[in-house]
């Protein structure tokens, strides 16, 4: 996706960047790169380890970046407003989270139910599935792992963990296994779970909604937000928040009634109508592109 994000931010010299979700730091390399000599990166991300990681990878581009530690739903606290030209967000799980079995994250590995992108949070997977109760389980499970057995499984956990506490992300993955069997399929039945649990842990979806708000607070007008998304379940936020804020006009409560809508100015407009995916070549150099999509806008 880095060259879809290079044509959709269109960074250069002297322009001023965020990247929301750092991660290794990749994406914030090309942007500084790109925006080269002169250009300025903002960076942020939950995890102190990527944050680590994206300012070793930065070094060369030393005296062009401040990066921070925290979730990118702040990111307009710290950082003028309608000062940027294009900001990046990038959701979901990094590389490194996912292949280090002691964060929690991948139920292709042993690990302890962790699932927390930022270790200061005392809230841990764990937690959650020991102590939620079966109708919160089944709700997360079907709203955010879009998961048709959530109910099922939700029983299923609330059984066994009578038994015995479940600590790890093997244990887990196991207990869905035994009720869903694979039977050649690719995707491994926890899949969904694993992903509700995730989103749930670190409270994704609220967050993505202010972030999403502080992001376009931060654009100059003509400044460009783009987002990557995993799943449907973002991407839904992603593109409801596009519709909202390409309205000309806000309405109150739930339905949308024309004789009742205040007109008001939009503050963004969409660059392309629709979602663009990764392409063939991305997906074959990096599997977990394969669902990801990218939605730009631009602030008017
Ligand atoms: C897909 S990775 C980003 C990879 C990055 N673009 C790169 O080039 O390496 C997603 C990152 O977003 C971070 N993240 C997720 N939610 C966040 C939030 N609310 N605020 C800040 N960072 C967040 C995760 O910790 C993870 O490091």
């Amino acid at each position: 996706m880095v060259a879809k994000v290079l044509e959709a931010l269109r960074p250069g010299p002297g322009g001023c960047y965020v990247d929301g979700t750092l991660g290794g730091g990749g994406h914030a390399a090309t942007l500084l790169a790109a925006s080269s000599p002169t250009g300025w990166l903002f960076g942020c991300d939950r995890d102190g380890a990527a944050v680590e990681a994206a300012a070793q990878r930065l070094a060369p581009f030393a005296g062009r970046f401040e990066l921070r530690r925290g979730s990118f739903s702040e990111l307009a606290d710290w950082i003028e407003h309608r000062s940027c030209d294009g900001v990046l967000l990038d959701l979901g799980v990094s590389s490194p989270q996912l292949d280090q079995p002691e964060r929690g994250f991948s139920f292709q590995s042993e690990g302890p139910l962790d699932m927390r992108m930022d270790l200061r949070q005392p809230f841990t997977a764990e937690k959650l599935i020991n102590e939620w109760s079966e109708s919160e389980l089944a709700r997360i499970f079907w709203e955010w792992g879009n998961e048709p057995q959530g109910r099922r499984m939700a029983r299923a956990v609330v059984r066994e963990r009578q038994v015995r506490r479940l600590e790890t992300t093997g244990q887990l993955a196991r207990l869905i296994e035994r009720m869903v069997p694979r039977r050649g399929q690719k995707r491994h039945p926890a899949t969904r779970v694993f992903q509700a649990v995730r989103m749930a842990v670190n409270d994704e979806i609220s967050l993505l909604k202010s972030g999403l708000a502080a992001a376009s607070t931060l654009l100059k007008p003509g400044g460009r937000l783009a987002v990557i998304t995993f799943h449907s379940v973002e991407d839904r936020v992603v593109k409801e928040f596009g519709r909202e804020k390409s309205r000309d006009y806000t309405f109150e409560g739930e339905v949308d009634v024309p004789a009742l809508r205040r007109p008001r100015p939009p503050e963004l407009r969409w660059v392309a109508r629709k979602a663009i995916p990764a392409d063939a070549a991305e997906v074959a150099e990096n599997p977990r592109a394969r669902s990801a999509q990218l939605r730009v806008m631009e602030k008017i």
